[in-house]
């Protein structure tokens, strides 16, 4: 029996226990990747507008600049939700909307756009929650160094505080930034991400002010906000070794580090590893006296998101047999998920924790009935489910799971070319046609039981 059936098989069982009640049925998008409607309103530049004309980095040739048109088709995507059960969105703030320069004048109608939003969620009971930063640096503070420039942080506890002054009278929730290790490594090192730099010290430099542009910002709102819940999104791909070689030991160890343990283990008051500082020789001198302290404040969550995990060997590269893959060959391993959720409790014992983002992009060629037939994306979600749920009884405090992704959107340096949305996105109308697993995950958003997904 395959990991996919034994897991499934499980969840059928009569006396599987249904998910706590309160627990918060979402999904996530992010403002560069749905919203569209780069133009419009006074938004400024951002680094993916920038980075999306430059030919050769988009896959498929492609930018946001459309995208979902999520900016101007929002009261129907609410609706959509509603229609689905969902309880919650997970959406981000365009930081160049509300301030297109990144700095001083702020720009009413971005800020209104949120304030539409929010009081349209509500008014469908849908929780709102928001995250100040998924990516879109206006482009003005990049020509002024970017993270690895230390106004950065700075100027980002501005627009926190801008943001939180108009709209913290309804948010409980306020996630401040994305996945730190994407921005400083695809950012600005690998170069495959806006801006598209590839230097390791900018790309340290980078991940130490995005994690203070974090502190800085949780001070300011739990000023302004005390009674909301702050936190951070991280994203994590479990690290396991293939080869007891040197060379493997010392992939592996900088590998995991970097992405795994770089960012939580300061947010727990750790420090960066110190084995792979070592490693990577980075004297810290971006690291000021009260840096550590600003960025260890207490969270009210983690949230993580998951995907796939990583087999690393001895050569950079190299194929592993692995698992079942999704369209973009990624590994589909659940266990993974319940093993990270585990290790993160044991290790650091977080007050609670969010799935923040979890999915798959499938091929979505299948139609039966004229409906998209995702089988597989379903028993992708539901094998996921399944290790939360287990991970929950063992008493991982987990309150919530936001699938990636509510549409299929704006997938970055891939372009198009994959769709992560439990709802398609046709084209070129944009039209909105629920999937199969879009059904199945309101039937399990309203029950609160996976097999109910399979029933319905
Ligand atoms: C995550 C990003 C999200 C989306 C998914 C597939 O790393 O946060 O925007 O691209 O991957």
């Amino acid at each position: 029996m395959s990991i996919t059936e034994e897991s499934a098989s499980a969840f059928m069982a009569p006396d599987r226990p249904a998910f706590p009640p309160g627990f918060l049925w979402g999904t996530a998008t992010s403002a560069y990747q749905v919203e569209g409607a780069v133009g419009q309103d006074g938004r400024g530049e951002s680094i993916w507008d920038r980075f999306c004309a430059t030919p050769g980095h988009i896959a498929d040739g492609s930018s946001g600049v459309v995208a979902c048109d999520h900016y101007n088709r929002w009261a129907d995507d609410i609706e959509l939700m509603r229609s689905l059960a969902l309880g919650a969105y997970r959406f981000s703030i365009a930081w160049p909307r509300v301030m297109p320069t990144g700095v001083g004048e702020v720009n009413q109608s971005g800020l209104d756009f949120y304030d539409r939003l929010v009081d349209g969620l509500l008014a469908a009971g849908i929780q709102p929650f928001p995250t100040l930063y998924h990516w879109d640096l206006p482009q003005a503070l990049e020509d002024r160094g970017g993270w690895p420039s230390r106004l950065i942080p700075e100027a980002f506890a501005d627009y926190a505080e801008i943001v939180v002054a108009r709209l913290g009278d309804r948010i409980t929730r306020w996630g401040t930034i994305n996945e730190p290790f994407v921005v400083a490594n695809h950012g600005y090192l690998t170069g495959e991400h806006a801006p598209g730099r590839s230097s390791l010290a900018d790309s340290l430099a980078a991940s130490h002010h995005v994690l203070l542009a974090h502190g800085l910002a949780l001070e300011r709102i739990r000023a302004m906000s005390p009674a909301a819940d702050v936190g951070i999104t991280l994203n994590f791909t479990p690290a396991f070794r293939t080869s007891e070689a040197p060379a493997a030991v010392d992939r592996f160890q900088v590998s995991d580090d970097l992405e795994n343990w770089w960012y939580v283990n300061p947010i727990a008051g750790l420090g960066y590893p110190v084995r792979t500082t070592a490693r990577l020789a980075w004297d810290q001198a971006e690291v000021h006296a009260d840096d550590l302290a600003i960025i260890s404040q207490p969270i009210d969550y983690l949230g993580v998101n998951f995907y796939t995990r990583k087999l690393i060997g001895a050569v950079e590269g190299e194929r592993h047999a692995a698992g079942p893959e999704t369209a973009m060959g990624w590994e589909v391993h659940a266990e993974s998920l319940g093993w990270l959720l585990r290790t993160l409790h044991a290790r650091y014992a977080m007050k609670r924790y969010y799935i923040t983002e979890n999915g798959a992009a499938m091929p979505d060629t299948v139609r039966r009935d004229g409906r998209i037939a995702d089988d597989d994306r379903i028993g992708y979600l539901r094998a996921h489910l399944g290790e939360i749920q287990a991970c929950i009884a063992d008493g991982v405090p987990i309150d919530g799971y936001f699938a990636w992704s509510l549409l299929d959107n704006f997938e970055w340096a891939h372009g198009y070319k994959y769709g992560f949305g439990i709802v398609e996105v046709e084209q070129p109308t944009l039209a909105r046609i629920p999937k199969d697993s879009a059904y199945w995950y309101a039937a399990v958003a309203r029950s609160g039981r996976l097999d109910a997904g399979d029933d319905r």
